[in-house]
């Protein structure tokens, strides 16, 4: 038998729901989201809840102002919050948390004062085609964690530049919370879910799917070196003529680059992003470099 959440939407009303666990000690674990939960997003939960014990389960729902540049249409982002509290009652969650702008944001439309500066990592990749994308994450994953105050919070790997800033920022702001990345999930032929998927067409979503296609040729051949795996992704990506590639690269764990002379057995993360259309996606997978690995799913 599932309960509904909770459904809170001012800081007050979320205390007043947290206020028993904190008091006892039990661990609180935190999903931030923007809403339009996918089954992606009922992963996150599942982890959470898995994680959190006996602890409450919060999911906040607030679609963030501050990380949507001038030309990407945020009051076209899809807002669908009683389906999002459908998801959530199904998963187990305690508390839903969707604030106001202005509860986030007191002095919204003016810009906060302070915010977080992400510093370099945040202008590669995602952050070369989407600048102040990341300071306006992570400013608002830093407010999110000062309101709910969780001990866990679960990230999706999807997004890994996101994951991998979120942790440099608990770490580098000792913000003493513990930092899970999930896996990926995706669609039977590999296409990993996402709120734009539902942007493409019939024939996009076909063409959609070699993105995955290409990250996993890459892992069978990372077992070659490198070079060898970049190849085997832009072999695949040449199969495909519907898809305008923006990066193809891998790079260490931490999204550095990797040094010249990678031992067998090195760790790295091959990453990829393209339009579909005018759909833009990403995609990411681990690699390990001159061993034969588990290719992923
Ligand atoms: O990944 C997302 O949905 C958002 O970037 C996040 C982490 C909820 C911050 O708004």
């Amino acid at each position: 038998m599932t309960r509904p959440p909770v459904l809170a939407h001012t800081r007050a009303e979320l205390d007043g729901v947290l206020a028993d666990a904190r008091r006892d000690g039990r661990r609180v674990g935190f999903v931030p989201t923007m809403g339009a939960l996918h089954e992606g997003h009922a992963s996150l939960l599942r982890v959470a809840r898995e994680r959190a014990g006996d602890g409450p389960v919060v999911a906040s729902v607030f679609v963030n102002p501050l990380q949507f540049g001038p030309t990407e249409d945020l009051d076209r982002y899809p807002r669908t919050l009683d389906e999002d509290l459908a998801v959530c009652e199904r998963e187990g969650v305690d508390v839903v948390f969707a604030p106001a702008v202005d509860e986030v944001y007191p002095e919204w439309p003016a810009q906060p004062q302070v915010t977080v500066e992400p510093g370099p990592l945040a202008t590669v990749l995602e952050g070369r085609t989407r600048p102040g994308h990341f300071r306006g994450v992570l400013t608002v994953v830093a407010k999110l964690f000062g309101l709910v105050r969780p001990d866990l919070a679960v990230f999706g790997q999807k997004d890994y530049q996101q994951l991998v800033l979120v942790r440099r920022m608990v770490d580098d702001l000792c913000l003493g919370v513990e930092v899970v990345g999930a896996e990926t999930q995706r669609e039977p032929d590999g296409l990993a879910l996402s709120s734009r998927n539902r942007y493409l067409d019939t024939d996009q979503r076909l063409e959609a799917a070699v993105l995955s296609r290409a990250l996993r040729a890459a892992q069978q051949d990372a077992v070659r070196g490198v070079d060898a795996a970049l190849g085997a992704a832009r072999a695949a990506l040449r199969t495909s003529h519907g898809v305008d590639l923006d990066y193809l690269v891998v790079t260490d764990p931490e999204l550095g680059e990797l040094p010249g002379d990678v031992r067998p057995g090195t760790e790295a993360r091959i990453l990829v992003a393209a339009k579909v259309g005018s759909t833009r996606l990403i995609d990411n997978l681990p690699l390990t470099i001159g061993t034969q690995a588990e290719v992923d799913r």
